[in-house]
């Protein structure tokens, strides 16, 4: 077991466990391009394909390498921090367990789909002595940054409310909420924690103030069976006479599609998730059997796909909030009105457009990132080793991403009674 910890010349080291997306694809080439500051030790996933690629990828030893997250976790401590990437409703028990171990915790969210277990883990790490950090990435933007400090400064007057939307874009609800790993409530996490917890967390973040009560509505009403044009077929890639004009045709958004198909961007995200071989073969293949082939409209899909909420913020400040999986891209709007201007923000554009009610319209440019989530996969990587280096504090703490997360729960409870008001707090 490693005793005191000390980051402040060495690369700090990490454990991750689940070498998904997440935790192979967003935060451990982190390592490779910054060896002075991360170095990775150890890994764990079920997937014997993934486990290999990271064990060749960062020069592990079999020793280093575990078939599950619950074996490496069995061990004393080997690391300085470990990353829990794996799914939603695990992300607590691998937590807990690493606390009691003595890592410090980059933690995925959601934090886990049930409240009571994202209480529990605030109680446990207060007085624990180690950092946990959700990966609430959207904190770590330039373009949320820019916005919190224009506001901080008071460039809009007073803030008085928000109007934020979040498209998810319709291949990506299609991927991820449709035939993906998010569909289902009792699998994962209803749609807004699930996708929205960050735009609650930045809400909460740039307004400043607690939020106090909440009411929502949203359904699923498009991605169902009675929704499936005449004729359609249960899989994409059977005969189907819908198939031409169909936008969420699988063959289209994994393949052929110039934004999004292995055709055109091979190996990248969402094909990737189809298989793990990134060839086109072998997409096909996975296509022809396994569930992103299923047509969208006879999937198991349960969450909503289209969600409106009202958050009701202390000292009177209020904002609206939609999430759709309608939009032709997977992007975020803001619009933030104050008693001396408005302030508009697209994520897809290099400004932000200030409208002082006393000037003309003012172009704040965005400072320009290369790494996922707009800059925030990299960034917060980049502050959590600060912060574990004392050389620097993390933009928000778990008991900011516990209150965002409260936000979604009173939502989901005001969705399922009809879009009743409901409090935040207890
Ligand atoms: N911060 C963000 O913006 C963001 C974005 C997308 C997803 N997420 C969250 O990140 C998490 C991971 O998502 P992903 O897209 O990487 O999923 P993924 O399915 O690609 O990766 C999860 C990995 O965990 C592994 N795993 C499952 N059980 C395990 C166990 N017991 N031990 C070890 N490994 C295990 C799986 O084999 C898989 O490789 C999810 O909770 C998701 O909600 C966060």
């Amino acid at each position: 077991m490693i005793g005191l910890k000390v980051y402040e010349m060495n690369p700090v080291t990490f454990s991750v466990i689940g070498l998904g997306s997440r935790g192979l694809g967003a935060y451990a080439p982190y390592a490779t391009a910054h060896p002075d500051q991360m170095r990775i030790v150890a890994v764990a996933d079920l997937v014997p394909a993934r486990r290999q690629k990271a064990a060749a990828q960062f020069g592990l030893d079999p020793g280093a390498v575990f078939g599950s997250a619950e074996e490496l976790l069995a061990r004393p401590r080997l690391s300085d921090a470990i990353i829990i990437a794996t799914q939603d409703r695990t992300h607590v028990t691998y937590a807990l367990k690493a606390l009691e171990l003595g890592y410090d915790i980059l933690l995925e969210k959601p934090v886990s789909p049930d409240k009571d277990e994202c209480l529990r883990l605030l109680e446990a790490a207060k007085g624990s002595g180690s950092t946990v950090a959700v990966c609430h990435v959207l904190r770590y933007t330039p373009f949320y940054r820019t916005i919190k400090e224009l506001v901080d400064r008071g460039a809009i007057g007073r803030l008085m409310n928000i109007d934020a939307v979040e498209g998810v874009g319709y291949f990506h609800m299609a991927h991820s909420f449709v035939r993906g790993n998010w569909r289902r409530e009792d699998l994962t996490s209803p749609m807004l924690l699930q996708k929205s917890c960050h735009d609650m967390d930045i809400l909460r973040f740039i307004v400043g103030h607690p939020c106090e009560s909440v009411s929502s509505t949203g359904t699923l009403s498009f991605f169902k069976e009675e929704m499936a044009p005449e004729g359609a077929a249960g899989r994409c890639l059977a005969p189907c006479p819908v198939k031409d004009g169909c936008p969420f045709d699988c063959e289209k958004i994994y393949l052929t599609n110039e934004s999004t198909g292995a055709l055109h961007h091979p190996g990248t995200w969402p094909s990737d998730t189809v298989s793990d071989d990134t060839s086109p073969q072998a997409i096909r293949q996975a296509l022809e059997d396994g569930p992103y082939g299923c047509c969208v409209f006879h999937c198991d899909n349960d969450v909503v796909d289209h969600q409106v909420c009202t958050l009701n913020f202390a000292g009177g400040i209020n904002a609206t909030f939609t999430m759709t999986g309608f939009s032709k891209e997977n992007h975020r709007t803001i619009r933030l009105f104050g008693t001396e201007g408005e302030l508009y923000g697209d994520t897809m554009d290099a400004n932000l457009h200030l409208k002082r009610f006393d000037s003309d319209e003012e172009l704040i440019p965005i400072a320009p990132t290369h790494s996922g989530h707009g800059g925030g996969d990299e960034q917060i990587m980049t502050d959590f080793i600060k912060a574990l280096r004392g050389q620097g504090s993390l933009p928000s703490t778990l008991d900011a991403s516990i209150e965002s997360h409260l936000i979604c729960f009173a939502c989901e409870e005001s969705r399922h009674s009809g879009g009743a008001l409901k409090p935040v707090w207890g």
